[in-house]
């Protein structure tokens, strides 16, 4: 009865951040139920996926980061939702996010900050990686690509990918940091529906 439904919705144009998105399910699906709902080029979603984003307990927000923010169709579903706004439809949901781009940084705290910044425009509760940052391994301080939290961030998950087939990267601690965000997000979402 108190297993938690758990819904990513996230826009990627070439793959990458799709990798990141089936890893935060992944670890999802470990504590609950899960959908995994990707935002068309032109922003939309259907009619049906909206229900299930209404019906869900936890919603993961997931874009790529172009031009310093959150995807355009990101954007064209965030100002969608609006229409979930007006009735307070997400209102005490669990929320996170998770974003990826080129650069080690790319600007993706900004990303995140806007999809932190929608969950609290919809009355929802977000959740932080609760991961420490990964440490330093040689004096050149490089991170190992299989690091949990390689990229040291604790708003939401970020990933990194070169430029490569989203076959070969963002690179598995990137991954392994997606799913441990899903199934932590689950996790709470399960505790709350609990309580
Ligand atoms: C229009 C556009 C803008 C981009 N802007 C940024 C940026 O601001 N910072 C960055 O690090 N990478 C940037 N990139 C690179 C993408 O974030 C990177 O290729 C990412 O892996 C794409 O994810 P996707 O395959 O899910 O679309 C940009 C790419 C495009 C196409």
């Amino acid at each position: 009865m108190n297993t938690p439904f758990t819904a990513i919705v996230y826009h990627s144009g070439y793959g990458h951040t799709e990798v990141l998105a089936q890893a935060v399910e992944r670890g999802a699906a470990k504590a609950g139920k899960t959908a995994l709902i990707k935002i068309s080029p032109e922003g939309k979603i259907t009619d049906a996926e909206w229900e299930t984003l209404n019906a869900a307990d936890a919603i993961i927000f997931g874009a790529p980061t172009y031009m310093g923010s959150a995807s355009g169709p990101f954007k064209m579903f965030a100002d969608a939702s609006s229409g979930a706004w007006f009735k307070g439809a997400w209102k005490d949901k669990i929320a996170g996010g998770f974003t990826n781009s080129y650069s080690l940084s790319g600007d993706k705290l900004a990303t995140l900050q806007q999809m932190s910044i929608l969950a609290a425009q919809h009355g929802m509760l977000w959740v932080s990686t609760g991961l420490p940052a990964a440490q330093k391994k040689d004096a050149d301080h490089n991170r190992d690509e299989n690091d949990l939290n390689r990229l040291g961030r604790f708003l939401g998950v970020m990933a990194q990918s070169e430029n490569a087939g989203p076959e070969i990267t963002p690179p598995q601690g990137d991954q392994k940091t997606g799913e441990h965000y899903g199934e932590r997000i689950a996790t709470f979402a399960g505790k709350l529906k609990a309580a």
